[in-house]
């Protein structure tokens, strides 16, 4: 049994203590306990009022998702609301950690709201492809009005208690013991109701709602389920509050069981399961206080920012004067930022800037738990640091790479304490990115691999452990993708055609877009770098190499394979499209025609099978991982749940299909998973 709910008495004054840890889930528990507990508090006389209160960390974190793939046991959320907002006895939602989704929705059915400073409160339940289902979109409008209440719930957004207060989502902050404070405001409730669905709902222009709702629209990828929220927030105070309720309800329940909603619950699980990393592992993460970064990069800068930002003393470290001073105005540009969007305090900030400290010399990293290099892709380079880095850490620091696809064991060798090295893969601009790919060694400790993790999740980043091979998860899936869509380039698709058929299957951008955004010259490197070792019989592309060769490095050059306008516009090439052309003819390649259909089924096919061989090859834990990584560092719609989740909801027939026709338009060298044997596809004729 999970959950269960503790009636106590202060006085008069009755404390319902939810108690389900970790996060007090509405399980069907606490729902039922919840309803036994509202029907004593409304039978004993003795009782003038309520407080509904959590115990340990949180007030409520919202439904039991674990319970949302099964139809929902009686009782449901809003015949518990029902049950307070008839009771005649005023209640008061005490809150403190998270007070989200159902949990937020319960306090909306209380008569006044309290939360301890730092609370957060609101209605994550887009994040979750459904929409609030227990009363959040008719009352948060009559609390807030109808453009901000769509500002507030189509993207999800989680809300500080202090701004809550400011916005009228709360009544009140705490100022002493919890307890104490909302038994004070309960007591002065006696004697009235204040119902939240019984107030207008305050009125705003249409201008205001309008451009609300586009702007949701827009960041919420016209999703069906923004669309809805939207639809039922504009719907509040315009017929019959009972009809509103229950015609979200409605809707609640059909998205609940969608596909959309089932893909975000995998991906909600994956990101934690992701986090956990192998689940074995018994080494306790090394305590860690400062951190060192060797590079002062964009990627250095973006890395000291994200530590930083973590409240972390850092020490930035690189023998270019000037790149030091070039670091230190991107950090500081970071931080303001953080503190013009909201994100960081002015406080905050200043005592960021304090805890940087730059050095031009490896020696200044002596005293760090944790060091990053963050310098040139080139082994000999990296190679040179770490054998400094092990003459001069401390015992027991971890030492990092952040390289994106060499091979950390080469690194580790250059010190004498190789099971100290990993790899922390940050994503550009790392500040910002959530990903980060905790990469193991042959030789890296346990103890190093819990430090890396907890260090991910300590600067807020969403970690998924790798092992150590080419591009480790994310870069080895994506060049076989990138590779796949430059082969329909030769077999008769152009650049915009493929880049449309992707972004409509839900991709942030196109792959061509991307190439051009973050530079065709970093891969054209790489390929260089691997000339010698490719293997002869795959399948090689000459076209980037062209487009490099013409000087064509993408945006930074106002041409890759599109141009662009003095304002940043990307247009078609005819040159780059001519280049094609040529280039199929020069290979005998007759071109055909590929519809959106055929580009979106050779693209996933490549992702799926190069999935498959990322853990055949044991570079990735798990399926969820490998999703957890394409969704949050390559613009893959999470909304599909990753490649593998999407992969499972396909015919399993049509999709090794897909495969088979992508491994011979792949030419004789690439390998093929088998899918059905990891378990990603079902038996024939079944899905997963
Ligand atoms: N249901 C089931 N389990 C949940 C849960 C939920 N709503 N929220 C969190 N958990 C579980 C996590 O899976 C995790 O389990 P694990 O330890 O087995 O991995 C554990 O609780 C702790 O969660 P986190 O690792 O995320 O802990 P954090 O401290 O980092 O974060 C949190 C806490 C901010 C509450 C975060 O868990 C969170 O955002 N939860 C989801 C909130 C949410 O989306 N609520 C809306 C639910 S839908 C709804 O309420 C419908 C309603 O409108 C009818």
């Amino acid at each position: 049994m999970s959950g269960t709910v503790h009636l106590e008495r202060d006085g008069d004054v009755a404390f319902l203590v939810i108690d389900n840890p970790p996060v007090n889930a509405g399980s069907r528990h606490i729902r039922k306990a919840l309803l036994e507990a509202i029907e004593a508090v409304e039978a004993d006389a003795s009782i003038r009022a309520a407080v509904l209160i959590g115990a340990g960390r949180s007030f409520i974190a919202g439904s039991d998702i674990k319970e949302f793939d099964l139809p929902l046991d009686p009782p449901q959320l809003p015949a518990v609301i029902a049950a307070i907002e008839t009771s005649a006895k005023p209640f008061v939602a005490a809150l403190h950690g998270a007070a989200l989704g159902g949990g937020y929705e319960l306090a909306l059915g209380c008569d006044a709201r309290i939360a301890v400073p730092g609370t957060v409160v609101g209605l994550p339940e887009t994040t979750l492809g459904i929409i609030p289902g227990a009363g959040g979109t008719q009352k948060l409008p009559r609390l807030v009005g109808t453009a901000k209440a769509i500002a507030l719930i189509c993207p999800g957004q989680r809300v500080a208690a202090e701004q809550a207060l400011e916005l009228g989502m709360i009544d009140a902050l705490a100022e002493g013991d919890l307890r104490e404070d909302s038994k004070a405001l309960a007591v002065s409730l006696v004697g009235g109701k204040k119902r939240i669905i019984d107030l207008p709902v305050p009125q705003d222009s249409q201008e205001a709602i309008a451009s609300a709702e586009k702007k949701a629209l827009t960041s919420g990828r016209n999703r069906p389920h923004i669309a809805a929220a939207i639809s039922h927030v504009k719907a509040a105070g315009q017929k019959d509050a009972a009809e509103g309720l229950a015609a979200e309800r409605a809707t609640f329940e059909k998205l609940r069981v969608g596909a959309e909603a089932k893909a975000l619950r995998h991906i909600f699980f994956a990101e934690r399961e992701a986090a956990r990393g192998r689940p074995e592992r018994s080494a306790k993460p090394l305590p860690f206080r400062i951190f060192g970064v060797v590079g002062a990069g964009t990627m250095g800068a973006g890395i000291a920012t994200a530590v930083l930002q973590a409240g972390y003393p850092t020490v930035l470290v690189d023998s270019d004067e000037a790149a030091l001073s070039r670091a230190k105005g991107r950090i500081d540009a970071a931080l303001e930022k953080g503190v013009s969007s909201g994100k960081l305090s002015a406080a905050a900030m200043k005592a960021a800037q304090h805890n940087l400290t730059l050095g031009f010399d490896l020696s200044a990293l002596a005293d760090c738990d944790v060091i990053v290099e963050a310098i040139i892709e080139e082994l000999g380079a990296k190679q040179k640091v770490f054998a400094e880095l092990d003459r001069l850490a401390k015992p027991g620091a971890v030492l990092a790479t952040n390289t994106s696809y060499l091979d950390i064991d080469r690194i580790a060798e250059a010190t004498g304490r190789p099971e100290s090295v990993i790899g922390l893969h940050f994503f550009s601009p790392a500040h910002i990115m959530k990903l980060l790919e905790v990469v193991g060694g042959r030789k890296s400790s346990e103890a190093a691999m819990a430090t890396g993790l907890a260090v991910a999740k300590t600067l807020g980043k969403q970690p998924v452990e790798a092992g150590n091979g080419f591009g480790f998860i994310g870069n080895r899936i994506y060049a076989a993708y990138r590779a796949s869509c430059e082969f329909m380039l030769e077999d008769g698709a152009l650049p915009h055609e493929v880049d449309a058929a992707l972004e409509a299957f839900g991709f942030a951008m196109g792959p061509f877009a991307v190439a051009d955004m973050s530079g065709l010259d970093i891969a054209w490197r790489m390929r260089q770098q691997q000339a010698a070792t490719r293997d002869p019989a795959s399948r090689y592309v000459h076209i980037p190499d062209l487009l490099c060769q013409a000087g064509r490095y993408g945006r930074k050059t106002g041409a890759g394979y599109y141009r662009y306008d003095e304002k940043g516009r990307a247009e078609r090439s005819v040159e780059v499209e001519d280049l094609i052309i040529a280039e199929s003819r020069a290979k005998g390649i007759e071109r055909k025609t590929l519809s959106r259909e055929e580009i979106q089924s050779r693209a996933l096919a490549t992702i799926v099978n190069e999935a498959g061989l990322v853990l055949e090859d044991g570079i990735a834990l798990r399926p969820g991982d490998i999703d957890v990584v394409l969704v949050n560092g390559y613009g893959f719609p999470r909304w599909t749940g990753g490649p593998l989740h999407w992969a499972g909801q396909q015919d399993p027939d049509r999709l090794m299909a897909a495969c088979a026709a992508f491994a011979e338009t792949a030419g004789l060298g690439k390998r093929r998973a088998d899918l059905r044997a990891l378990g990603i596809l079902g038996p024939a004729g079944q899905p997963a």
